[in-house]
């Protein structure tokens, strides 16, 4: 059989299952058995490992082999649960340990202790246990909220239902992995593409007894709310886990330095091949509870702890076309199309040559041998090109001077900050006059971190798009779902389900709120500081209107180039136009002060001079988990003015003109130690 046939036959089979699928999880009325429908699967499974070049979306194998229901309560987290930050590398760890000991004032890292756990590669769940009965279980969700899957975390052997250990905390939140072994894997291999989507899939499905089937494991290396707790460090709650009954990893270690960290490492990486589960690096942990109290989170992921990813895995390939893509920020994105290899597990067709600079310091051209890493959660790219095996007439590739898709005047804008011309090439486009830039903006919007808007994924939005269902942000929130109804692949159901996601996230946080706008330099943690600071809706209507966007540079890590940003973005009439289109749909919810309640509430403060025994970023942090406020400059809106050692003669100075209270570090402190 021709190449040509093979994949006719192929796409005929996922059409097939398309469909079923479609019979069985909307229309709830399957029309084959269970039995047909995995043999089914097995099929296009067994061609798609035969042939490598067929490949397509809506396999089974890209799927997870349950499609999670949808019927799930959603439970909030007490306490979210949160990502990790990577480290590929020494220099990774080398960073993150330097940034510990700048923030704890640390003179070096001889005090540091790590719990270094393999880091298993399945779906985290979090138990939560009241008086010693296992009450309810979550998945992680969005990490501020996940679905309530108890009864099919009930069928897990490895999860006490109730424990009676006499100190057993009141109320407490385990967190741990649900995973599979390698070798019970095998046995539905055919159903999933990987160990860790059996995991997901059967976890997140309707019925509880299709769970009970899947040898599901968990271990516990965690908790989130706890009451009542008297345990300072990993070690000793990890001991405690076992326990109370549940299973921790035999690889944990308590380590001291980077170099035993890095042994480790090595250690399991060789050890991985072992291991009767999959691990895809190490996590290690600042032992100490109270260190790990006084580091706190960044945005998303704690900064007192750290995945070390096992290493990069490599392969040849050969660049078959390269292709421009654009962002939101109206970067030009060029993106090799490459012939597909499998790399540690994963088929790689799509490779990220990152800018225009990269293409010219490789010379990456078409028709290029190259070799290729995919590492970690790191989009694959390329590493070297094999010059040997070029073409003797290839070309170099030019980059287009012109935006692919409004045509606008491309530039490299000059950095401020590094002094030199960025390597990324951007559509001079103010945004959503740019076709492609618009989809890329309206994706941002919905993604999780923003909107957050379950069943209105990329491929949607491409789709609805096209079809000038949506155009602008607005009207996500005016769709005319009996257009929708009508599409292929969606029923009743599927509508109903999208209206509902859609119509949950009319209420939405400003801070959220603002980080969905898309501002250029405006990320996460940008869009929370801008958040507290402007409290509510109305303040950030005024920044429209261009009225006191200067003081947003009291906000600590707000600088020129965000202010610029904003500016910029404010002047455009599409932008102004969807902020006042979606404040008429939406509600947006105004900032809940931290602790209001803290011992430095409604009093701003500004640091100068060289602190002791303490870093800025800890003063800072302290300040804010007092209900302080931290703002950048000497004016009339500064309450304190903390001196270090050293501080900067023009502040004091400034401060004793606006007749600003002056203190020193110690008067500072006893602020905070005053009991109320
Ligand atoms: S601690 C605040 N410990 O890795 C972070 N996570 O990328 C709490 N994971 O969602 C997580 N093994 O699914 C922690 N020993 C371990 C882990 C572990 C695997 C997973 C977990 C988490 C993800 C973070």
């Amino acid at each position: 059989m021709d190449n040509v046939l093979i994949k006719k036959n192929y796409l005929i089979k996922i059409k097939k299952i398309q469909d079923h699928n479609a019979h069985y999880y909307e229309k709830n009325k399957p029309t084959i058995s269970d039995g047909e429908y995995d043999q089914l699967k097995r099929e296009i499974i067994i061609l798609e490992k035969k042939f490598i070049f067929l490949k397509n979306k809506n396999s089974p194998s890209n799927t997870v082999g349950f499609k999670p229901s949808k019927n799930f309560k959603k439970v909030k987290h007490k306490v979210p649960m949160l990502s990790l930050g990577n480290a590929f590398n020494e220099e990774d760890l080398k960073n993150f340990e330097k940034k510990i000991i700048n923030f704890l004032s640390l003179k070096n890292s001889n005090t540091i202790e790590y719990s270094a756990e393999p880091k298993i590669d399945g779906i985290s769940a979090s138990l939560i246990y009241v008086g010693g009965k296992f009450l309810k279980g979550l998945s992680r969700g969005d990490g501020i909220e996940g679905e309530d899957i108890t009864q099919n975390l009930k069928t897990i052997k490895d999860i006490p239902h109730s424990i009676s250990t006499k100190n057993f905390p009141q109320e407490i939140d385990i967190r741990g992995e649900v995973f599979i072994e390698n070798n019970d894997f095998k046995i539905i291999s055919e159903k999933f593409a990987n160990p860790r989507n059996a995991a997901s899939g059967s976890l997140r499905q309707k019925h509880s007894v299709v769970t009970s089937k899947i040898p599901l494991k968990f271990i516990a290396y965690t908790h989130g709310y706890v009451k009542n707790m008297n345990i300072d460090n990993q070690t000793d709650f990890l001991k405690k886990l076992k326990l109370w009954g549940f299973k921790t990893n035999p690889f944990n270690k308590k380590i001291k330095n980077l170099k035993d960290l890095i042994l480790n490492h090595k250690y399991l990486e060789e050890k991985r091949k072992e291991i009767p589960f999959d691990i895809d690096g190490v996590v290690y942990k600042i032992n100490n509870f109270d260190l790990q109290k006084r580091l706190g989170f960044a945005a998303n992921a704690p900064r007192w702890a750290i995945a070390h990813k096992f290493s990069a895995t490599n392969s040849i390939s050969q660049i078959l076309n390269i292709e421009i893509q654009l962002g939101r920020t109206g970067a030009l994105t060029p993106v090799a199309k490459i012939k597909p290899v499998n790399i540690g597990g994963v088929m790689v067709s799509n490779v990220t040559l990152h800018n225009e600079d990269e293409i010219v310091r490789k010379d990456i051209r078409i028709g290029d041998t190259v070799s290729v890493e995919r590492a970690g959660d790191v989009i694959p790219h390329v590493i070297s090109v094999d010059l040997k095996k070029r073409e003797k007439n290839s070309k170099r590739f030019i980059f287009p001077l012109n935006c692919p898709s409004c045509g606008s005047r491309t530039v490299k804008e000059f950095n401020e900050t590094t002094k030199k011309k960025d390597a990324v090439r951007r559509c001079t486009s103010e945004g959503y006059e740019c076709e492609k830039i618009a989809i890329e903006k309206i994706k941002h919007f919905v993604s999780k971190e923003a909107f957050n808007i379950d069943g209105l994924g990329k491929k949607i939005i491409e789709n609805f798009w096209n079809l000038k269902l949506i155009k602008l942000p607005q009207n996500i929130f005016d769709l005319n779902y009996n257009e929708i109804q009508k599409l292929e692949g969606w029923g009743r159901l599927s509508v109903t389900n999208l209206r509902y996601s859609i119509d949950q996230k009319k209420k939405i946080s400003l801070e959220r709120f603002i980080y969905s706008l898309g501002i250029r330099h405006i990320g996460q943690e940008n869009a929370k500081l801008i958040a507290r600071h402007l409290k509510a809706l109305p303040n950030l209507l005024k920044l429209s209107e261009s009225k006191n966007i200067d003081n947003l540079s009291n906000i600590d890590g707000i600088g020129p180039t965000q202010i610029e940003s904003i500016k910029n973005f404010f002047l455009n009439k599409i932008n102004l136009n969807i902020l006042y289109e979606l404040n008429k749909s939406l509600s947006i919810e105004s900032v809940i002060p931290i602790n209001n309640e803290g011992l430095l509430n409604n009093r701003t403060f500004m640091l100068t001079g060289k602190l002791t025994g303490i870093s800025r970023a800890e003063a800072k942090s302290l300040i804010e988990q007092n209900s302080g406020k931290i703002i950048n400059n000497v004016n009339k809106k500064l309450d304190y003015l903390i001196t270090g050692e050293k501080p900067t003669i023009k502040k004091v100075n400034n401060a004793k003109v606006l007749g600003i209270q002056i203190i020193n570090q110690q008067e500072w402190i006893k602020m905070l130690n005053k009991t109320s």
